[in-house]
């Protein structure tokens, strides 16, 4: 699979002929958005496309993670069809993470697949979900357990669609840019931490930095690990494995991605100190840092089923929970971890 093209630039959703320059031999497009992005931003993105040449065919999605269903999908690649498009045409997908993924997990499978391109317009998929090809829905036994690897073509930030986020969606994405702070350059920890009020009030120039670095680091581990079958991809899982517990045992849709990713860092940390050699004095001050954020409390959720749904999670060996850990700030590991010391951290956090 080739490398996407990144487009990091004020006004870059209006530049459709840079971005989709070869992308559909049949001129032809599906513009692949939900009600909330649509509206802002849809007219928009799709007279840029027309400018460019290409015919298009609009489609939307319902929004949340109601997109990212098999249904949804199913009504995707129907009226493609219907519209008459073939394999040589390509989708552009406008959202956050859920439309990304249901929309590049469509253009992975429509007639095999079609190229696509990813127009992030949140935060969190600005820096992360919009890019590296990782593409897919969720099922009635948790999330994104059904889909494909298929790397878009390019990727288009533009920085200005932010302006309009609502707070938590900032918190969610900050809250993915974290986990690279802590993981892979602590440099981006210090720069989020430090400059939590400017971000969250939409400084654009700051708020480009953390998306630059992210989206660079997030490049550079796809890159070396497209299919996660060689390690590094799976050290972006920090704080992933309860999190994502989390987030289906809380119900879908009910914590924002980043909201449970800061939960699940939370837990991680502890582990991190008992488990991998994280000093505690860090493992506070970051724990500090992230109880200060505003995020909702899962309700009702049962520590059983966080652990059930940890030994299930795709680093799980022989039912046995694996976790990303960190030795030290910038030194991920992963490790097998007892579930005594997933139940006690479980319990710490909540
Ligand atoms: N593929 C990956 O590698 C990857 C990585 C992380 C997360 N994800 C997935 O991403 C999904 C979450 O994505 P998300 O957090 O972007 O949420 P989302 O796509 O559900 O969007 C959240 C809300 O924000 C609104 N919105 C979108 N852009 C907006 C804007 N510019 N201004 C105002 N409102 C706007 C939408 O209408 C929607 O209501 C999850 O399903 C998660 O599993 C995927
Ligand atoms: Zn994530």
């Amino acid at each position: 699979m080739s490398v996407e093209k990144l487009f990091v630039e004020p006004g870059a959703r209006l530049s459709a002929r840079a971005w989709t320059r070869g992308l559909a031999p049949s001129g032809r497009v599906a513009l692949v958005s939900e009600a909330g992005a649509w509206r802002r931003f849809g007219p928009g993105v799709e007279k840029s496309l027309k400018r460019a040449g290409l015919k298009v065919h609009r489609h939307l999605l319902p929004s949340g993670e109601a997109a990212k269903s098999w249904d949804s999908v199913s009504d995707l690649l129907t009226s493609m069809l219907a519209a008459g498009l073939g394999r040589d045409c390509a989708i552009v997908a406008l959202g956050g993470g859920s439309v990304t993924d249901a929309a590049g997990f469509a253009a992975a499978i429509y007639q095999r697949g079609i190229p696509w391109v990813s127009v992030p317009t949140t935060l969190l998929g600005q820096l992360d979900s919009g890019l590296g090809g990782k593409t897919g829905i969720n099922l009635a036994g948790g999330k994104n357990l059904a889909g494909c690897f298929h790397r878009p073509n390019a990727v288009v930030c533009d920085p200005e669609v932010l302006a309009s986020l609502p707070p938590r969606e900032r918190v969610s994405g900050f809250g993915e840019a974290l986990k690279y702070g802590l993981v892979f350059e602590p440099g981006i920890w210090a720069l989020i931490t430090g400059n939590w009020d400017a971000l969250m009030a939409g400084d654009p120039a700051l708020t480009g930095k953390v998306v630059e670095r992210c989206a660079a680091w997030k490049r550079r581990i796809v890159d070396s690990d497209e299919r996660e079958t060689k390690g590094p991809r799976e050290l972006l899982n920090f704080g992933h494995t309860l999190g994502h517990a989390l987030e289906s045992a809380s119900g879908l849709g009910a914590l924002r991605h980043g909201e449970a990713v800061i939960w699940g860092m939370r837990a991680a940390l502890r582990l991190s100190h008992r488990c991998s050699g994280l000093k505690a004095s860090f493992a506070a001050e970051a724990d500090r840092f992230l109880a200060t954020l505003p995020v909702p409390l899962p309700r009702r959720v049962d520590p059983r089923r966080l652990l059930e749904l940890a030994r299930r999670d795709k680093k799980a060996r022989g039912g046995r929970a694996r976790f990303v850990l960190l030795r030290a700030p910038g030194r991920p590991v992963t490790a097998f971890v007892s579930d005594r010391e997933i139940l006690r951290a479980v319990r710490e956090i909540l």
